[in-house]
Parts: C-alpha cells; structure tokens; sequence
C-alpha cells in the first residue's frame, strides 16, 4: 500500500514542535526533499520568530503558536489556528499524511491517538508519548498494520512501526537492524549510551554538577530537557520503557551498553548469535529522514562514520550506583504505565528545578525515585488518557516546589 498523497503527488506534512531541536532539523530534512513533502502544518509553544521565518520559508497552510497572546506576521496563504484542541486538528487534517513529533513532555499524546485513529502516519522524537501512553499508542499501530496485513502481509504497511515510526536514534538504529528480519528471532535488544559528560565523574563531583557543565553534552546538541536526562540517565531509562513498547519485547531481554563514541547507535542481538548494529555519525537527521522515507533510503547531507578515524568503539556497562535514573525507570517501566507516566511527570519537575537551581543533580534520582513510589503504585498500570494526564498534573504540584 503506498501512503496517500495530495494532488502533486507529495506527503501531507504537519510538524508539531517545529521550533526546538528535532523540529528545526525535520524542517532541514523536509526542505532538502520539497519535491516528495508538502509542509501543510506547523505548531509551536512560544518561538514565534522562528514560526514566523519558517512559515516564510515553507508556506504552510495553517500554523498554531499555543501562547495565543502572541501575534503572528505570517505570509499570505499560510492561516493561524487556535484553541485547545489544535494539535488534534492539525494532525487529522484531510491534507497531512503523515505527522512529524518534536515537541517534549505528553503534550502531543492526544494528537498521536487522533493522527493514528484517523489512519494517518506518525514519526516520533517524542519518547514520553510511548513511555506514559505505549499501552495506547502501539494498539493503534497494531490495529493499523493488521488491516494493512489481512490486504498483504508483504506491504511495508503491513507493521506497526511503518505507521509509529521512531526517530530517537537508539529505536531507529533497532528499526533499520530490524528490516528483513523476523520479530521472532530477535533474541535481545542493546541500545548505546554515551554516558553523558558525567561518565568519569565521582559521587562527590556528581553532588556539584552545574546546569551549565549539565547542559554540555559530548556528542549530541539537543534541547535541555533531553540534555540534563543524558546526563543523569534518566534517559536511557526512558528509552529502556521507549523500545519495550514499540518492539514488544520483556524489559528482561533490553540490555543498555555505555559507549561513549555515540558511533554505534544500538544493536538486536538474534537467536543464532548474530549481533547487527547500526553506525553513524551522532546527527538526528538521519533517523527523522529515514522516519520520513521509509522503507526508501534517500541521500542525505549527514558525513558517513569514518571507521579509521574514529579508530576505537569503546563499549562499558553502566553504573547504576552512580547513576540510579536508570535503575529507577526501568523499576517503572516494570511496574506500568501509572509508573511510567507518574516517572515522567517527575522528570520534567526535576530537570526543570534542576536547571532553575532549586535542586542539585544529584536530587533529580532522589525526587524520581520519590513521585514513582507516592504515585506510581496501583492496580491500574494501563491507565485511560484521562488518568494519564490528571496524574500528570498531580505529580508535577506535588514537586513544583518545596522538598524532595
Ligand atoms: N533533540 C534531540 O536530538 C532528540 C533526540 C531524540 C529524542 N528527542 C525527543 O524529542 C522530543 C523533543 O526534544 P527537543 O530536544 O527537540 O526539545 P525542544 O528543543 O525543547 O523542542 C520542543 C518543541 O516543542 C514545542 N512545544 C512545547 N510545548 C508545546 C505545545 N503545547 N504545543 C506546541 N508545541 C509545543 C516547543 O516550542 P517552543 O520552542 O516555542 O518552546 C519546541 O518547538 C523530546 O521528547 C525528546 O526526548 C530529542
């Protein structure tokens, strides 16, 4: 089944988070392949210079700025939406095909039910939508690719990950280890991490790490969020709870390796033996792109890994003592999706009073380990949207301020 396309022949395209990290990127992508992408959509928080220049330079139909006080200088043929629901709108648009997510947080877990809901494809940066709502995403996707299935089961559509598909670089390198591969021989997944800058550093240095030192990733520029987690592993944890949902496989079999090069971005070891990993140079271009194109491999301005110069892959496993996130997200991931979400939420609260200075690095773990126990306890671990994100807003006012 090829996807459907407009009247030209392009994909329909709405990009939520257009403006952050992943958002500027996907636009580079979308820009260098303007003769497969219509950019119909675009949907920020507050960036509106950079919505206003992005519009100017991809004339999209309809834009949302979420801070709807802000004025817009927009250029004619492109329209600004609003209101509670804009995200939703966008994705189900008749014209968007396929929805790009770069924002952060759960803000965009409703838009992904309704995009899926509505047939329409979604390639995600955005790891807190399965690590709170896998339960309910990957239904959808599998609901998706069985239609597609029962048609012809050798259709690229015909797997939940052609219609969920991801772009954080680990559960991309999994994907493209995964094409012509039968899910039943995966024996074991093991996703890379860098380490963060912290990786040498004591339990002494760790209580006095800065948001400016936290903030300085070695190998990747991202937004700060995903920065300071990097750095304390949280991360790789979310991850952990990421790669569980989107290739169904037992947090047991999910192995996590520091490699500081970030050159490996993670590998599936199969039943007979066989360990396959996928290489490249750390720049997130290349998973949106091959997110986008899909099961097509296009050219891309990313420089190749350049095995001889980089000389050494060094590979460690990591130090849960020194950092407990991931220890703690996985005790989450285990637990639910109650604890995953209430772990989320948390998250957010800690990075952002982190970075504000009203905590140290070190409490980030504490006040994780803290909401996931208060919170993330229950019987309900398959919790419904409406629970999902209550408990969110229960969370983050148990923590916005005061102790951990
Ligand atoms: N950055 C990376 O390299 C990377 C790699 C792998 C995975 N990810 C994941 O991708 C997601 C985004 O990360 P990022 O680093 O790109 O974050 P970021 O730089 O903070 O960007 C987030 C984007 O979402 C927008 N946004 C926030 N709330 C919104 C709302 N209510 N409505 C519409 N837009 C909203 C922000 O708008 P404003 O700019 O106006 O605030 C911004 O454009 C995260 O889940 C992260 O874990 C990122």
């Amino acid at each position: 089944m090829s996807l459907p396309s407009s009247a030209d022949g392009r994909l329909g395209v709405a990009l939520l988070g257009s403006t952050g990290s992943i958002g500027r990127q996907a636009v580079d992508v979308l820009e260098r392949h303007a003769d497969r992408f219509r950019v119909v959509a675009l949907a920020t928080r507050s960036n509106a210079a950079e919505l206003e220049a992005q519009a100017r330079r991809l004339r999209p139909i309809a834009v949302a700025l979420a801070d709807e006080g802000r004025p817009l200088d927009l250029p004619s043929g492109t329209s600004r939406v609003g209101g509670s629901d804009t995200l939703e709108a966008l994705a189900v648009r008749d014209d968007v095909d396929l929805v790009i997510v770069g924002t952060g947080g759960i803000v965009s877990l409703r838009p992904v039910l309704a995009a899926l809901r509505a047939g329409r494809v979604v390639a995600t940066a955005n790891k807190e939508t399965l690590v709170a709502g896998g339960h309910l995403v990957m239904a959808e996707a599998r609901a998706l690719a069985a239609e597609v299935a029962a048609r012809d089961p050798r259709d690229p559509q015909a797997s939940p990950l052609a219609w969920l598909r991801p772009i954080d670089s680990e559960h991309s390198a999994i994907w493209q280890c995964l094409a012509g591969e039968p899910v039943a021989a995966i024996a074991r997944l093991v996703l890379t991490a860098s380490g963060g800058p912290f990786i040498d550093a004591t339990p002494s240095e760790l209580e006095r790490v800065t948001p400016e030192r936290a903030l300085r990733h070695p190998n990747w520029v991202m937004g700060a969020k995903i920065t300071v987690d990097s750095a304390t592993l949280a991360n790789k944890g979310l991850e952990v709870i990421e790669a569980r949902w989107l290739y169904d496989v037992a947090f047991e079999a999910i192995d996590v390796v520091v490699h500081p090069q970030s050159v490996v971005h993670s590998a599936v070891l199969f039943t007979d033996g066989s360990l396959k990993a996928q290489l490249g140079t750390p720049d997130m271009r290349l998973p949106i792109q091959y997110a986008l194109t899909h099961p097509e491999r296009l050219a891309s301005p990313v420089t190749p890994p350049d095995l001889i110069a980089t000389a050494r892959l060094d590979f460690r496993a990591p130090d849960e003592d020194r950092f407990p996130a991931l220890r703690i997200a996985r005790a989450a991931g285990r637990t639910g999706s109650r604890a995953s979400a209430a772990l989320i939420a948390a998250d957010e609260v800690a990075v952002a009073r982190f970075l504000a200075g009203s905590i140290g690095f070190t409490d980030i773990p504490r006040l994780l380990e803290s909401a996931v126990a208060r919170f993330g306890e229950g019987p309900d671990q398959a919790p419904d949207l409406d629970t999902l994100f209550a408990l969110d807003q229960e969370v983050r006012a148990a923590y916005v301020d005061g102790t951990v």
